[in-house]
């Protein structure tokens, strides 16, 4: 963003007075700080702003075009510029015929759902002919968490086999997956864009020796969802096994490719259809939507404005939806992944910091634990409520309590109380936002997931950022190789890093620790 732009906008949070006075001068500011789009209810109207700021954050996106870049996102321009990339993931979901991007997507989902079609009804099987009864998806980052949080949030329209996933290089996140499952109706979904992630691979080596034992046949009960077809062909999977997507889809925005080949597996290909559906809704809503009532653009300039113009340095994101529970660590990932920088695309270094730290856990569990820091601590966090309008289940009396805490906890936040007793006090004027989704179902889920995918490129292009890049995680990656020789090796290295004590302590204690129990 043009540093002129910025300062002013900075200086526009000093006029923002405290929220009790903002309701005063204004008790219905709601109906202008709230946004209904695709079954989401978006309720902005404790946050720190006023009119003023408001209309000026509005201007500033108009004049940024956002609306214009993700047109041209769509018309397959390089976006991912550090990659030379196209930033294609809106395509995954977008009618077969509007892109030769789409078009690609369209024909590789459809063969991801005749697969898990075939694993529900037991056409595609075992090498004995046993109907598969368990999926393993093995993956990490971005071929984890997004379908692992959108099985979690359906699994009240599981009907297929139990949907497993493991991710950690720590055995024993597999070992917990195996247990209960048996080889002969165990396909294992080797789930990794770039077929060569170390956690990924070190499991699924794994997998095949424990089907080997039982099943020679072993390629049967493998699929993969891959970029790297040609690292899949090579590992021993079958052709028919390996569903493709794309470089131009980062891990992150993988979610609607055939990376949710487990959820269709677990729900069905067409309640996946469905999910994916309420994605394309919500794309089409960010391109039409006048910007005061672009729910993305809204949404994104609220974080950004917490972040970057009152600099608080966190978000905590509490999702009052027990189903919704992964949500917070999908969003880790796709905010802190995509906008966790320290430079712009030009290089210098960007203007009030870049992505918040995102957490979160589910609430009200979130109530008994940390939320007495959210009101009394130093830090000032932004809350984002994530709920939902109707019950899940037949205990209506449990929803209205939920929601209840929704509304109490938010009102708490922004009001506080005032107390002779200091430490009785709460001092107020904390900002949260209340996001109600019309039901947890998956076309609902599909657009606030869109939501957020949007929401993150945007405040990336507010702070100047390449939110499709992760050159971050490569250090750390290229070390630990070299860590790991040494300790296969055994031998003390001569390089005097910061951490070859610690190294050498670890090679000289391993000799004397059991192995291969
Ligand atoms: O290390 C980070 C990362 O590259 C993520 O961006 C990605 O989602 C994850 O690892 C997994 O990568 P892959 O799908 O290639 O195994």
């Amino acid at each position: 963003m043009d540093a002129e732009v910025f300062h002013s906008l900075k200086n526009l949070t000093h006029g923002v007075a405290p929220l009790t006075d903002l309701f005063h001068a204004d008790p219905v500011r709601s109906e202008w700080l709230t946004v209904d789009a695709c079954g989401i209810h978006a309720d902005f109207s404790r946050q720190r702003i006023n009119k003023t700021l408001y209309e000026a954050l509005l201007h500033a996106v108009d004049v940024a075009d956002i609306q214009g870049s993700f047109k041209k996102m769509m018309a397959g321009d390089i976006m991912n510029v550090t990659e030379d990339r196209a930033v294609g993931h809106i395509a995954l979901r977008a009618p077969a015929t509007s892109s030769p991007m789409a078009q690609q997507a369209s024909g590789q989902l459809e063969r991801a759902k005749a697969v898990a079609d075939g694993v529900r009804s037991g056409s595609v099987c075992g090498a004995s002919g046993k109907q598969f009864a368990t999926v393993i998806n093995i993956g990490i980052g971005g071929s984890d968490l997004g379908p692992a949080m959108v099985t979690r949030a359906l699994r009240r329209l599981a009907n297929g086999p139990v949907v497993k996933f493991v991710s950690n290089i720590d055995a024993a996140d597999l070992d917990e997956a195996l247990h209960g499952a048996h080889p002969e109706t165990t396909l294992f979904v080797i789930s990794s864009k770039t077929f060569t992630t170390l956690e990924t691979m070190h499991n699924a080596e794994r997998a095949r020796r424990w089907i080997q034992t039982n099943v020679p046949d072993w390629a049967h009960h493998f699929v993969a969802a891959t970029s790297h077809t040609e690292a899949a062909l090579n590992w021993g999977i079958k052709k028919e096994h390996c569903l493709e997507f794309f470089d131009w889809v980062g891990g992150r925005f993988s979610l609607s490719s055939v990376i949710g080949f487990p959820v269709m597996c677990a729900i069905g290909a067409d309640q996946f259809s469905e999910f994916l559906a309420g994605m394309a809704d919500m794309d089409s809503h960010l391109v039409t939507a006048p910007t005061e009532h672009n729910l993305p653009v809204v949404h994104a300039l609220m974080w950004w404005m917490n972040s970057a113009l009152h600099g608080f340095p966190t978000v905590a994101v509490i999702p009052y939806s027990h189903d919704l529970s992964r949500l917070p660590a999908y969003l880790q990932q796709l905010v802190m992944e995509s906008n966790g920088k320290s430079v712009g695309v030009d290089g210098r270094s960007v203007l009030g910091g870049t992505s918040p730290v995102v957490w979160g856990e589910a609430g009200t569990n979130g109530q008994h634990a940390f939320f007495q820091m959210l009101h009394q601590g130093t830090h000032i966090v932004p809350v984002e409520f994530v709920t939902t309008a109707s019950s899940l289940g037949t205990d209506y009396e449990a929803h209205d309590l939920l929601f209840a805490n929704v509304i109490a906890q938010s009102e708490a936040l922004a009001a506080g109380r005032t107390h002779g007793e200091p430490h009785k006090t709460f001092e107020g004027n904390r900002p949260s936002s209340v996001l109600v989704l019309d039901e947890l179902n998956p076309r609902g889920l599909g657009s606030l997931i869109a939501m957020y995918e949007h929401s993150a490129v945007i405040q990336g292009w507010l702070m100047g950022v390449n939110s499709f890049d992760q050159w971050g995680v490569e250090l750390g990656k290229v070390l630990a190789v070299d860590v790991a020789s040494a300790i296969a090796g055994g031998s003390q290295p001569d390089t005097k890093t910061m951490t070859h004590p610690l190294l050498n302590w670890y090679i000289s204690i391993r000799k004397k620790l059991p192995r291969n129990q």
